[in-house]
């Protein structure tokens, strides 16, 4: 295991202020952070207010080891409740082991995501997620949990049809047909295709001349493909979102922060849904029309940071009228 090196919460600013907002002073707050990581969110939140609670999430046996050090280190291990759990299983750890929180706080007042890996995966690579460091496909954010499908596997087991489905659909790969063809011709003549720098060497020789050396690598998108099929990362977050929802205390908010337009058009989607629906008598608006995005200063800093967007919705007792008219008519009758 490796620690966790230099570490830059995305938004974090933007993410506290929304969080607090309107609950600065209160007494009893309990958050819940469901991508803990290098515990950068998580820590500023039970800084901000020595009253908060905060149940955090993370299914990454480097991040939890590092994030129990850092509780006890920090002095918060009696409010910041730390969980070894993929947080599609939000409903039932929230439930089964903090349910007198959430009886006392009447619900929980806000609940972040921050999706998809963190730096240290893409650093440490010795994990597979980087075709820069040569390591075994594997790819796993639970790499100690041997039932999940590694990005090995992938490759060496599904069909020409199905991996170029999955580079076209979760890559957007324009190439995902030659890619997948290559890859069932190399793995049929030589054996399986076992390491990063094997599979990143073949996709670039799937493309153009032209195309080969450019500013982004041509294993991009088949590798960010890949790593989403492995640790399941959109079924998980609509299915999140869904048992978050019912939890929250009115004027309780869920914020969500995607890496890519995939994540990010089911949480638009599916934000605007229950701003329509509700969820049996609840009730939601979006809390910012547009998606939040980090400053020019924050790219700089943090380049990784750049096609971050920030979404929040927000469970409120009545819905803002939609035409102005509408209240006036009602007082009028
Ligand atoms: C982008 S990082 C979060 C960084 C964190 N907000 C911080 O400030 O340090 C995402 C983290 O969420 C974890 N993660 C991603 N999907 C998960 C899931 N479905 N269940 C649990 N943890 C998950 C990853 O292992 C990773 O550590």
């Amino acid at each position: 295991m490796e620690d966790y090196k230099e570490h830059y919460s995305v938004l974090k600013n933007e993410c506290l202020d929304y969080l607090y907002l309107n609950n600065e002073d209160k007494e009893s707050l309990v958050f819940a952070d469901c991508t803990f990581g290098a515990g950068g969110h998580s820590m500023a939140i039970v800084e901000r207010n020595p009253n908060a609670k905060l149940i955090s999430f993370d299914q990454d046996p480097d991040a939890l080891a590092n994030g129990r050090k850092l509780i006890e280190k920090n002095g918060v291990q009696d409010r910041l409740f730390l969980h070894d759990s993929n947080f599609v299983h939000f409903h039932d750890v929230v439930t089964g082991n903090h349910q007198e929180l959430l009886d006392e706080n009447e619900g929980l007042d806000g609940v972040l995501l921050d999706l998809g890996v963190s730096s240290h995966h893409f650093d440490e690579g010795s994990r597979g997620f980087s075709f820069r460091v040569d390591a075994p496909l594997d790819m796993r954010m639970d790499y100690d949990n041997d039932e999940i499908e590694t990005a090995k596997d992938i490759i060496n087991k599904y069909s020409k049809q199905e991996l170029a489905d999955l580079f076209r659909e979760y890559g957007e790969e324009k190439f995902a047909w030659r890619i997948a063809e290559k890859i069932e011709a190399k793995r049929e003549k030589e054996g399986p295709i076992e390491t990063t720098f094997q599979l990143a060497e073949l996709i670039k020789d799937c493309y153009p001349k032209k195309l080969q050396f450019g500013r982004i690598h041509p294993a991009t998108k088949c590798f960010q493909a890949l790593r989403i099929q492995v640790n399941k990362e959109l079924d998980v977050v609509s299915d999140v979102i869904a048992q978050v929802l019912p939890l929250l205390k009115i004027n309780g908010r869920i914020l969500i922060i995607s890496f890519h337009s995939l994540e990010d058009r089911i949480v638009k989607r599916l934000f605007k849904e229950f701003e329509k629906n509700g969820l049996g008598e609840m009730l939601f608006e979006n809390e910012v029309k547009k998606p939040i995005i980090p400053s020019e200063e924050e790219i700089s800093e943090n380049p990784r940071s750049r096609s971050a967007k920030l979404r929040i919705l927000k469970r409120v007792s009545e819905k803002k009228s939609k035409n102005k008219y509408e209240k006036f008519s009602k007082i009028q009758n």
